[in-house]
């Protein structure tokens, strides 16, 4: 593979072809993958949309349905994908993975081991990460974990970039041909510290290691493994709190309270920014509250269906023997 072919394969084209995928994005819940095939429709709550419609349109693009309404046809960036595939495992959402690239200090160029695959949802965001000249070696013991994944990768742009490999891990380690060869090494299996003596075998000096665990038992057993060849160990969690931005109308304006910043509720979550409305004519707040007198306001609240716990991220760096 040329390097120019997969830096092309990452750019994602921005005009859709004939068996690209996209994302027909409705809302921010409501999205899926779609193949365009130039014979293809696309039937939802919404009507009927013919795929040749779709065809020479940039990514990003609104398209209508025979009933007029519409969806966008977004690109299948690491960030959707993750949002879209089919799991056949437990995933790295979002939060996790900003993390892992960054700490784990993943730049084009890169080589990184990972195991396992899963779903390929941190192996698609690892691969955009090293890309165009870097690589990602995935491995996993299920073998049709590891077909699925092949597949993922295909259809989404990136498998010059991965090579998934079906392998025992934990209980062979990784392969002596990757030894002294990786920039960063990613586990997220039930026991991983049966693989940290591997890992620090296959890391360059200096690489880092990054062990997601969904238990702190798992923790505290991978940090004993680790002291012996990695420093700068580290665990974290990632929390995150996403806010949903609603313009609410015709609110009744009391006057008495009025404030322009937002305050946070004994709930934790934030009041309205009521915006003052100002009469054209005397310039002071109108003091009328009648229906008439509606307002928008913009209300910013956390999400119901926020994501809590999801593991702990323990980062290591391989001890560096002058
Ligand atoms: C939770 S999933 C990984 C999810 C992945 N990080 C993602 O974001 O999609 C754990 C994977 O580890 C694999 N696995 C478990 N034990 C293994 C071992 N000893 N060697 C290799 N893979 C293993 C499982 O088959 C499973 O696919």
């Amino acid at each position: 593979m040329l390097p120019t072919e997969s830096k092309k394969a990452l750019s994602f084209k921005r005009c859709i072809e004939d068996g690209d995928l996209v994302i027909v994005y409705e809302r921010h819940d409501v999205m899926k993958p779609v193949k365009v095939s130039k014979d293809g429709v696309l039937q939802n709550r919404f009507g009927f949309y013919k795929h040749s419609d779709w065809i020479g349109k940039p990514l990003g693009t609104k398209v209508f349905s025979n009933k007029g309404k519409f969806v966008y046809l977004l690109a299948p960036t690491p960030e959707l994908w993750t949002l879209v595939l089919s799991h056949r495992t437990q995933i790295l959402y979002i939060a996790d993975i900003s993390f892992v690239v960054m700490y784990l200090e993943v730049v084009p160029g890169c080589v990184v081991l990972e195991s396992g695959t899963g779903s390929g949802s941190l192996s698609t965001s690892l691969a955009r990460a090293v890309a165009p000249t870097g690589h990602v070696y995935s491995f996993d013991f299920h073998e049709q974990r590891a077909v699925s994944a092949r597949e993922d990768f295909e259809k989404t742009g990136i498998s010059s970039l991965v090579t998934v490999e079906v392998r025992d891990i934990q209980g062979e380690g990784f392969p002596e041909k990757l030894s002294g060869l990786a920039d960063a090494v990613f586990l997220d299996l039930p026991q991983p510290w049966l693989a940290v003596p591997s890992a620090a075998k296959m890391l360059k000096q200096d690489g880092v290691l990054c062990s997601f665990s969904p238990c702190i038992e798992q923790v505290q057993r991978t940090c004993e493994v680790l002291r012996s060849d990695f420093i700068e160990i580290r665990t974290f969690e990632v929390l995150l709190r996403t806010y949903e931005v609603k313009e609410v109308k015709e609110v009744k304006m009391d006057t008495s309270s009025m404030v322009d910043e937002s305050h946070e509720d004994d709930n934790g979550g934030m009041r309205p920014c009521k915006r003052k409305h100002r009469s054209n004519e005397d310039d002071t707040v109108s003091r009328d509250n009648s229906s008439s007198n509606a307002t928008s306001v913009v209300m910013a609240r956390p999400c119901s269906e926020a994501r809590g716990h999801t593991g702990y991220l323990t980062f290591a760096r391989l001890q560096c023997l002058a």
